[in-house]
């Protein structure tokens, strides 16, 4: 089931009619995205076979704490080794970014941004313009004004919309004529099943334009072992974060899981080249779900994520279909990850 880039639920996000603010140095726009209805969602979900829920589902409040705590574990290598990729290579990766508009899909990685800025300044550059796109208004504006007074004189776009849609630039001064260069770090790009991340990538490809880069952290493949224990740490932060689905099914739609009746798996299907994550239930049971009794077999699994891993070709061979070339990439000496730097072609 194809669960992130419902395009025909969603219409067309423009500025038409839309205002601008200004507040705290920050130029806002609100495209005022749909954001799916998490009851509905789940319902959905939970009645389809097999069950399976968008990774979105996973992110309430509890839900984006513990993933941060999952990023500090250490069988979880991707977040520390794309640090390490983006402040060794910086001085290089600046010269794709200085003086002209660093759009980040999904505001807020403000280490990784950071590092991308300290990199530009340390090489005598000039600070490109940054927007920030994020669907969560509120994340949105406090991330996008604790980045310009962090950085005085950093010209900050705040943009509130749906990234996983078409959408485009506004018309605006700070942003016209210059070079744009999209990044999207944590290969939350592998949460995408590949055709979906085609369609994603070649939505990045028409809003930086022909010529326009893209920088992007990929997760590779590697030893099941290791893929597996970064997606099942001994802490057991990652069995908690899947878990806590269930946990706010409960909370915002009333319904009545026992989560001692349920465990987290975490298996690398080799075959397709992906970390598949699964709620299992322990038990043959029934669950009520608001007005719903939705029924689990023994050993019946409801899909959480999957979490795609690419070699260096496959994903230049991805980013080719999306109509980018990639110009650039830089790996760790373990070869854990990739950041590249990928430019789009001319139409
Ligand atoms: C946020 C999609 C990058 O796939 O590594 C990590 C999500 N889930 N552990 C990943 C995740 C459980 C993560 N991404």
């Amino acid at each position: 089931m194809s669960v992130m880039l419902d395009s025909a639920l969603h219409t067309a996000q423009s500025y038409s009619g839309t205002q601008s603010g200004e507040v705290g140095g920050v130029q806002s726009f609100d495209l005022h995205p749909v954001e799916e209805d998490f009851r509905e969602t789940v319902l959905t979900c939970l009645q389809h076979q097999p069950k399976a829920v968008p990774a979105k589902c996973l992110y309430d409040k509890r839900g984006a704490e513990l993933f941060v705590q999952i990023t500090q574990q250490s069988e979880y290598y991707p977040t520390r080794t794309e640090l390490k990729i983006l402040a060794e290579h910086g001085a290089e990766i600046a010269t794709h970014l200085a003086d002209g508009v660093l759009v980040e899909y999904g505001s807020g990685s403000s280490k990784k941004i950071g590092t991308l800025l300290d990199a530009i300044t340390n090489t005598q550059r000039s600070l490109p313009t940054y927007v920030g796109l994020d669907i969560s208004q509120q994340h949105l504006v406090e991330s996008c004004e604790a980045l310009a007074s962090q950085y005085p004189g950093l010209a900050t776009v705040a943009i509130c919309a749906d990234y996983t849609q078409p959408l485009s630039l506004p018309e605006i001064e700070t942003l016209r004529g210059k070079n744009k260069t999209a990044f999207f770090p944590g290969s939350t790009i592998g949460n995408l099943q590949p055709d979906e991340a085609v369609a994603f990538l070649n939505n990045v490809a028409q809003l930086v334009g022909p010529g326009g880069g893209l920088l992007i952290g990929v997760d590779l493949k590697k030893d099941k072992a290791v893929l597996e224990a970064a997606y099942d740490d001994a802490a057991g932060v990652s069995a908690d974060f899947a878990l806590n689905l269930l946990h706010r099914i409960n909370g915002e739609l009333g319904a009545d899981f026992d989560l001692e009746q349920f465990c987290y798996r975490a298996f690398y299907n080799e075959a397709v080249g992906r970390i598949e994550m699964y709620i299992e239930s322990l038990i043959e049971q029934t669950v009520t779900v608001g007005d719903a009794i939705i029924s689990f077999q023994a050993g019946e699994r409801l899909l959480t994520e999957h979490s795609y891993k690419y070699s260096p070709d496959e994903f230049g061979a991805l980013a080719d279909r999306a109509g980018f070339g990639m110009a650039n990439c830089w790996i760790d000496d373990q070869e854990l990850f990739l950041v590249a730097y990928l430019v789009a072609c001319d139409k």
